[in-house]
């Protein structure tokens, strides 16, 4: 208890004069926010509105150097907070003055201001810090990719502390002003709009805004050589695509698929409404990955997710994130399905619209190939624990869900609640339980039991648990046109890197 605060006499009088609460009520924020897979995501005792990061990274050496400027409120009478962070800092301030601190756990910053903070204020806190991020391990894992030209940070659940100090859970989200130097000659990407860019004596500076509440994990930064297009959509809103001069031989295949994301994302707002965010876009830099992320108006795609030729289903995929998993966040990683189920099932609509397959021949389809004891039944799409919180399972039989709630309620009611959910929840956070009980209230009847068996039961569901017959016999199944593309961008994420 090194860094318990230890406030002199005369400031200890001269606080309980001030206000009702004495001292002793001041204390430390909790080291998480309570996540039920991960503890130590997040904090306690404050809310952060506002990230300022500005940035440098030179790629030669991969020194990443930084000052951090965050502007939250307090949420509890606070004697010390933590932040979730892994660089090496130099300098901590809270409210403009000097705080000490100190490392903890395996991300955790503990913080304690000169005098402390009062429940129900803004504060504002200050990181400078260096390090070399891709040599920062956790676990003998970093999130941060070296690319020969550059630096990538897209992961989830754990990003955010390899490259900036943060309340690191999806339910505090904030806006973000991202500035980064690179060399000139090399870009840096990052989301929403790019305010500004100049550059001196040898370094070019961007300025990347993006002005809705997004979650840590969402927030990317790409350094590297890319061709950058920009458009605007038919609605006016900026679309900014970057691809890698270094993508080889899959250069074309890129190009080509996120070239659609104009056209996906106005199709999306046609199922799940108006967009919500301040643009839209994608890229892919050179890192060997065949899986995409849905970095928050700009999602990441690694380069082999395109090694079979072009993919618009991944597009459609990370597009549909911005209103499932981004907008729409969830209260607890547990509630994973909150957002890949809706995701995976956008594939299916996609699929069902391009005339690949409908949404009840992939549900079919998903169905038969798996035979009651197959181990996929035993992931539960509502509750999958850490360790299978990507398993094919959560997008498969996810978007089964989905398929068998549609049967259940009609196709009115079902594209209604697929419309409604991401506009009522806008910006918020949101639980597998909020969302059995909004799909109950629309649809007039408790679906309580409906969900227990299509989302938490470790068993196959019924044939006729839908209302109608789903893929009866094995071997009868046809495969969709559409199943190798929406299965090459979901599967075997599971892996990608353990907590
Ligand atoms: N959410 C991503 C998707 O479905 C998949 C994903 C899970 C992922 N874990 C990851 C991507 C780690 C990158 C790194 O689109
Ligand atoms: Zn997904």
């Amino acid at each position: 208890m090194r860094h318990r605060l230890l406030v002199p006499g005369a400031v200890a009088l001269s606080l309980v004069l001030a206000v009702p609460a004495s001292a002793a009520d001041f204390t430390p924020g909790a080291p998480g926010v309570g996540d039920t897979y991960y503890p130590e995501s997040g904090n306690g005792g404050y809310d952060v509105s506002h990230y300022d990061l500005r940035l440098k990274y030179q790629p030669k050496t991969d020194l990443l150097q930084g000052t951090a400027t965050l502007l939250a409120t307090t949420t509890q009478d606070l004697s010390r907070f933590n932040l979730d962070f892994a660089l090496k800092v130099s300098e901590i301030r809270v409210n403009g003055k000097k705080a000490r601190f100190a490392t903890s756990g395996k991300h955790e910053l503990e913080v304690t201001p000169a005098t402390p903070l009062e429940k129900g204020k803004q504060i504002s806190v200050v990181v400078r810090y260096a390090d070399k991020p891709s040599q920062v391990k956790i676990d003998n894992y970093s999130a941060w990719a070296r690319t020969p030209d550059g630096g990538v940070v897209a992961q989830e659940p754990d990003a955010a502390v390899w490259w900036f100090p943060s309340n690191d859970h999806p339910t505090d989200k904030a806006t973000y002003d991202v500035s980064v130097a690179v060399p000139d000659g090399t870009q840096a990407l990052s989301n929403g709009v790019l305010a500004s860019q100049s550059s001196k004596l040898g370094w070019t500076r961007y300025n990347w805004r993006s002005d809705k509440p997004q979650a840590t994990y969402l927030t990317t930064l790409a350094v590297g050589k890319f061709d950058i297009t920009t458009d605007t959509t038919a609605n006016g809103l900026p679309v900014i695509n970057a691809v890698s001069k270094d993508l080889g031989a899959n250069e074309g295949s890129a190009r080509a698929s996120i070239a659609r994301t104009a056209e996906a994302t106005e199709w999306l707002e046609s199922v799940f409404g108006p967009y919500p965010f301040n643009a839209v876009g994608g890229y892919v830099p050179n890192v060997p990955a065949h899986y995409a992320l849905e970095t928050q108006t700009r999602p990441f795609y690694g380069k082999k997710a395109f090694d079979r030729g072009t993919n618009v289903s991944v597009v459609v995929h990370e597009l549909a994130h911005q209103w499932y998993g981004d907008s729409v966040s969830l209260k607890d990683w547990k509630d994973i399905w909150i957002n890949e189920g809706f995701a995976a099932y956008s594939q299916w609509l996609w699929s069902e619209k391009e005339g690949e397959g409908t949404a009840q021949q992939l549900a079919d389809y998903v169905y038969a190939q798996h035979p009651a004891d197959d181990p996929f039944w035993k992931v539960r799409p509502g509750n999958p624990g850490a360790e299978n919180q990507f398993d094919d399972a959560v997008y498969d039989r996810g978007a089964l869900a989905l398929q068998a709630l549609r049967n259940k309620v009609g196709d009115k009611v079902f594209f209604g609640i697929l419309k409604s959910w991401p506009t009522e929840h806008r910006y918020g956070n949101a639980s597998v339980a909020d969302f059995v009980k909004f799909a109950g209230k629309k649809s007039g009847t408790s679906l309580d039991g409906f969900f227990d068996t299509w989302l938490f039961e470790p068993t196959r569901p019924a044939a006729g648990a839908a209302g109608r017959t789903l893929g009866v016999r094995h071997t009868a199944v046809a495969e969709p046109k559409s199943w190798r593309q929406i299965a090459a961008a979901t599967h075997g994420v599971h892996g990608v890197h353990g907590h």
